[in-house]
């Protein structure tokens, strides 16, 4: 039997949502994580420091005191003097950049990326990580390409700024890493495991919707060559965007895939098959930690190559349901 221990794994990118949502997904990464950056799409979004503590105690309550919430704030109006503030915060790790209307809750992004500059400016003498939704509004599988140009202008302006392209997709942005020294990249389970075909090939699969969309098999191919071969700029990053199901099963349907409870078990599973169980623990804990000086809590995962149940369904308390990825399947690998 094969077995392996991660020591101290993080998410990267991770949606914790608000209300008993928020409790479900926050108890799921506090098993497996020692800790993860939290996305602050809510409604109303996280932009206030305020927010931002009292999210994070709601996340600590039901996650446990041994994982660590990373959180971010909502970019938009903030000022030079707000981001001194935020650096200041313990709980503070990042600003997040949505750029106008591209995904979930992102409505109140960028449009004007000028009004922003002072902000970035105090990013960079801070030493505060920029985190970028980076697609455009234009056609869905072009939207992430089309967002090429303005990572090369950020990268190149701000050349001491850590900027980070969340959940990349496609082998266009992948090559940017090569290009620009402070860009790096998180990725996601199902952008490793999926493509175009798994969500609309047969029949629809909405589980699998998200944003940016799933891919080409030659993206897919590049990033697992990258992520497989122990690209040290990339780290693990989640993107579980937890949707109840009545608004995932429905005729419009929302994009986020549960994936929190499966993340650990389908990666080693994943990185089994690939021959490169030697590189999990590099992509779920040490680029993150190196890239950005983090001090985590010390947290041993062991998985072991023993099948395990995926639940059909998380039950919320409002009577909804949440789907995980796999659900009601059975995989080659569990934790301990
Ligand atoms: O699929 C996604 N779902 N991508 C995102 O960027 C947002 C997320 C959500 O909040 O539902
Ligand atoms: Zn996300």
């Amino acid at each position: 039997m094969k077995s392996l221990t991660l020591s101290s794994p993080l998410d990267m990118h991770l949606h914790l949502r608000a209300g008993s949502l928020c409790e479900t997904a926050s108890a799921v990464a506090g098993t497996q994580f020692a800790g993860a950056v939290v996305m602050p799409n809510l409604v109303p979004a996280i932009e206030t420091l305020p927010a931002m503590d009292a999210y994070a105690q709601k996340i600590t309550a039901a996650a446990g005191t041994a994982f660590r919430p990373l959180m971010t704030l909502f970019l938009n109006t903030q000022s030079a003097s707000d981001i001194e503030e935020a650096k200041a915060n313990p709980h503070f790790f990042a600003m997040k950049l949505y750029p106008a209307g591209v995904t979930t809750n992102s409505e109140n992004g960028i449009s004007n990326f000028d009004a922003i500059v002072p902000a970035l400016e105090a990013m960079q003498a801070l030493d505060v990580p920029l985190l970028i939704h980076g697609e455009s509004n234009g056609f869905v599988l072009e939207r992430e390409a089309e967002f090429l140009p303005v990572y090369r202008q950020l990268a190149k302006a701000f050349p001491r700024l850590k900027i980070v392209m969340e959940h990349i997709s496609d082998a266009r942005t992948l090559a940017l890493l090569d290009e620009f020294e402070n860009l790096y990249a998180t990725v996601t389970l199902h952008h490793l495991l999926f493509t175009l075909d798994d969500l609309a090939g047969g029949k629809l699969n909405p589980h699998l919707f998200c944003k940016p969309i799933v891919k080409l098999p030659r993206d897919r191919e590049a990033i697992r060559a990258a992520v497989f071969g122990g690209n040290a700029k990339i780290m693990f990053g989640s993107d579980s965007a937890p949707h109840p199901r009545s608004n995932k099963e429905s005729a419009a349907a929302l994009g986020g895939c549960f994936t929190g409870p499966v993340l650990l078990p389908a990666l080693a599973d994943l990185f089994d098959r690939h021959g490169a169980l030697d590189k999990l623990q590099a992509f779920v804990s040490d680029n993150a930690r190196r890239i950005y000086h983090l001090d985590v809590p010390q947290k041993n995962l062991t998985l072991v190559n023993e099948p395990s149940d995926v639940p059909a369904a998380f039950d919320l308390p409002s009577g909804e349901q949440v789907i995980p990825l796999f659900a009601g399947t059975r995989l080659p690998w569990r934790i301990v």
